[in-house]
């Protein structure tokens, strides 16, 4: 793992990638979750940047993730796309494995799509269907905002709407007619899924989608002022929800079959972004 504060590894960041987008920058920053890539949302221009030539930044180690970042126009913003995002699950603590978010706010994105693969926990949520994120709760029982004061933001960060109301309402007005299932993410630390029994307890509690990312993200990300849309793609039924095993490969088809219905819906939340 490089030296170095996450300051300094953000400064590093920011610095190798301006020395590649010459003067371009960056409106909004979009992660993709397991099984999709860069080329399914059809950026225009694209300069995509090896994650391993971006100093700083931490490189994801996960079957399934691409490996690196792309920027390129989409309608009328310039979008830095990231293909490689960590987990906590592969030892970073958090406020490293969001570095790449802290780099997209610098760079200039007042906004960030994060996406990720769920196992569906509500009833109607069936694998191959896409959730608009409404809310979060955090069971990894870990903050990003942990070290010392940040540089820029608050230090206590309000989390009463952490994913854009305005901006759902924007992107739903446009699919009328097929309006998205909206739903509670529940974010577990894994790497293991999760037992029946625990399943059964999230539902409880109002979780409608189960997940291993994108919490931490969003959270440096309300940190750092950007207005946050998210998706899941429901990859598979949560533990119990159905009696079958779950399997990593599963999941990282399901993000494979649905690359186009994803990647459209991608590009319709970008072009609905309010401004
Ligand atoms: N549980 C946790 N994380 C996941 C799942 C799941 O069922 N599916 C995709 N990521």
């Amino acid at each position: 793992m490089p030296e170095g504060t996450v300051a300094d590894r953000v400064a590093s960041a920011v610095s190798s990638l301006e020395k590649r987008f010459g003067g371009r920058s960056p409106t909004v920053g979009l992660v993709l979750g397991s099984g999709l890539a860069a080329t399914d949302v059809g950026l225009v221009d694209p300069i995509e940047v090896a994650i391993a030539d971006i100093e700083g930044l931490p490189a994801p180690s996960v079957k399934g993730h691409g490996s690196s970042w792309t920027l390129g126009r989409l309608e009328e913003e310039e979008v830095l796309l990231a293909s490689g995002r960590v987990h906590a699950y592969e030892g970073f603590p958090l406020a490293v494995a969001t570095i790449g978010i802290r780099v997209m706010a610098l760079l200039g994105c007042q906004a960030l799509v994060v996406t990720n693969a769920a196992g569906g926990i509500r009833a109607g949520l069936a694998p191959g269907m896409l959730m608009l994120i409404n809310d979060h709760i955090n069971f990894a029982g870990r903050s990003p905002l942990i070290g010392p004061p940040p540089d820029r933001g608050e230090r206590i960060v309000d989390l009463s709407e952490p994913y854009s109301l305005r901006w759902r309402q924007a992107l739903q007005a446009r699919r009328a007619d097929a309006p998205l299932p909206e739903g509670v993410y529940g974010v577990c630390l894994g790497p293991q899924y999760e037992t029946a029994s625990e399943i059964e307890m999230f539902r409880l509690l109002g979780v409608d989608a189960v997940g291993m990312s994108t919490v931490p993200e969003v959270i440096v990300a309300r940190q750092e002022g950007m207005e946050v849309l998210g998706i899941s793609l429901i990859s598979n039924y949560a533990c119990g929800i159905s009696g079958e095993t779950l399997s990593h490969q599963e999941v990282i088809s399901a993000g494979v079959a649905a690359r186009d219905r994803f990647g459209k819906i991608l590009q319709l939340a970008i072009a609905s972004r309010p401004r």
